[in-house]
């Protein structure tokens, strides 16, 4: 993330946050907190403390997985069934429902649903078409995990017969469409969650109180980046793909790989001849061709369902799929303020004809520009935030750096927390070796304790660790966990009667997902509206009508 980091000014860094930490005793209030409401004897995390949710008593909501690709199978494996019990899943592609049960080869998080259910996973339904999830009322709700241009028409349907939604990111294709969906949650009454999991990230909320105690000064600049190197050629392993032929390598190497792609790239996925044969099997049994089915679920060809982040129809580019986390990211430590304008450029300056061809661009680099915290009174105070997506070096990785008057903080990778202070002029020495001075912190924060222990209330057993106890000694939850637990929870205390009536001072009078739908609304327009500027090659200035819901002002069509 920052450019030329020794391990030991690495060690500063991460030992300067932990400082801080220690110092606003967030873990150790964690931990209290965590002790009053019982958490840790009922087996949930710190977070749900923190969080402010509780265990639902053996009453897990009936829920249906809709999507059982990668994100689905990280869901599924994250999901903890005292929460959420996943009775039925969705999926066409063949392959995707069988890996949805076995669990993945590639990635340790998607453990596979017969690991966590047992015996009972075989009572767990398999639907190709997912509107037989709507005819079955004994499902409460259901969790999207399709490729973008379906979440919108997906989760109004599944609100409309009366479930609950959690749905993956970026919201919708278009802001119509968040408009859309916000409209049949209110009307339907159901709750809308999505998932934008660094909501629900102890890490980021820990890096936020220590961004709010003004350790950092005043934060003027933040860079973001997500940066991936796809330019190296294909290898294909049929070893990893004999898992969906019962281990059979033999067979997985002649039928794997039909377009097998040239150049290693995670977002142009081999299409598999099983795939294809489960397919035309699937539209013979609906009695319509092969091109027929396909329309129907969405598509113009099996290229496309397969590789669907790489279509302007179906996907929305490195902004919806990388740059919208981050700029959440970033607004969340902005105290969620909305950007005032937006411009940058998009290439497509490395994938071409022979080299998996893509609609979408597959390099971007946009600059927002966000109100200060004194913007209202000066014009002038404003944060500027520049995010790169590249798609051919993988030299920084990824993640948020945060550039105040008095230090700077490094968010790497949804994992590790560094931070560093600025150089008073009267010192000398290296900036990135110097320890932080806690006392430079806001007075009005706790002091120093020197009972709260670092990394001290990692997460009950079994569970997901919390924030910065885990930075210490092991991955960490990213949130998706603690997401789908706080989704549960909002639906099993959700008052249908109040719906999403507000108070006085205009809050919603029932608890809420953190990441509701006019919270991610905001990160849709954010993202979409950065791809506009540098389709347009425009500087596009934000209206406050996109954030309401009720208006019908949408930036796709701005005058
Ligand atoms: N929160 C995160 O960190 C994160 C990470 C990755 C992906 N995502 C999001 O999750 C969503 C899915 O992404 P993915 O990586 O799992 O994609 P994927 O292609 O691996 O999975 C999508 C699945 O949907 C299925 N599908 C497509 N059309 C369908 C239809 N009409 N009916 C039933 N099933 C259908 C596909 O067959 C596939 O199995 C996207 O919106 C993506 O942005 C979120």
């Amino acid at each position: 993330m920052a450019l030329d980091m020794t391990p030991e000014q690495r060690e500063v860094g991460t030992a300067n946050y932990r400082k801080a930490v220690e110092h606003l005793g967030l873990d150790r209030r964690d931990f209290l907190k965590a002790g009053a409401v019982g958490t840790a004897a009922v087996g949930l995390s710190a977070a749900a403390a923190y969080f402010g949710y509780k265990s639902l008593q053996g009453n897990p909501v009936r829920t249906a997985l809709i999507g059982c690709g990668d994100e689905g199978g990280v869901l599924a494996g994250e999901h903890n069934p005292d929460f959420l019990e996943i009775v039925a899943v969705s999926d066409i592609r063949p392959y995707n429902l069988k890996r949805i049960m076995t669990g993945d080869f590639k990635v340790a998080l998607r453990k596979g649903l017969n690991k966590i259910y047992g015996e009972k996973a075989k009572a767990i339904k398999s639907y190709t078409d997912w509107r037989d999830i709507l005819k079955d009322k004994s499902i409460e709700a259901v969790i999207i995990a399709l490729p973008l241009h379906l979440h919108a028409p997906v989760a109004i349907e599944c609100m409309k017969a009366g479930k609950h939604v959690l749905c993956e990111k970026l919201m919708a294709r278009t802001i119509s469409q968040c408009k859309d969906m916000i409209r049949a949650a209110r009307e339907n009454k159901v709750v809308l969650s999505i998932g934008h999991q660094r909501h629900y990230s102890m890490l980021y909320a820990h890096a936020n109180e220590v961004i709010k105690s003004g350790i950092l000064g005043d934060v003027k600049h933040i860079r973001a980046l997500w940066h991936r190197n796809f330019s190296w050629p294909a290898v294909f392993n049929p070893d990893e793909w004999a898992v969906y032929f019962d281990g059979d390598k033999q067979k997985a190497q002649q039928v794997a790989g039909i377009l097998e792609p040239k150049i290693r790239d995670g977002w142009f996925p081999p299409v598999v001849q099983g795939d294809v044969d489960g397919l035309e099997a699937l539209a013979k049994e609906r009695g319509v061709d092969l091109k027929k089915f396909l329309a129907d679920c969405g598509y113009d060809s099996i290229e496309q369902l397969v590789r669907w982040r790489l279509y302007e129809k179906t996907g929305g580019g490195l902004m919806a799929e990388l740059g919208s986390h981050q700029l959440d990211a970033a607004s969340i430590f902005l105290n969620k303020a909305k950007p005032l304008s937006v411009q940058g450029v998009g290439t497509r300056s490395f994938f071409g004809p022979n080299r998996n061809p893509r609609e979408i661009d597959d390099h971007v680099f946009v600059t927002f520009e966000f109100p200060g915290k004194n913007y209202a009174q000066d014009k002038n105070d404003i944060v500027v935030v520049t995010y790169s997506s590249i798609s051919t070096n993988g030299f920084e990785a990824y993640g948020e750096c945060l550039m105040g008057t008095r230090g700077t903080m490094i968010v790497e990778a949804e994992q590790n927390v560094m931070l560093y202070t600025e150089k008073d002029p009267t010192k000398k020495g290296d900036q990135r070796a110097m320890s932080i001075d806690v006392s430079s912190m806001k007075k009005d924060q706790p002091a120093a304790d020197s009972s709260s222990t670092w990394g001290g209330p990692s997460a009950a057993p079994g569970t997901a660790k919390s924030g910065t106890a885990a930075a210490a000694s092991g991955p960490i939850s990213r949130g998706y966990r603690e997401e789908m637990e706080d989704f549960a929870y909002c639906v099993r205390t959700w008052d249908a009667s109040l719906g999403y009536e507000k108070d006085r001072d205009g809050k919603f009078r029932q608890r809420m997902p953190r990441c509701h739908g006019e919270i991610a609304m905001a990160d849709a327009i954010i993202a979409l509206t950065a791809n506009l500027a540098m389709r347009e090659r425009a500087r596009i200035e934000f209206k406050p009508e996109w954030f309401d819901a009720d208006k019908p002002d949408v930036p796709e069509q701005r005058a």
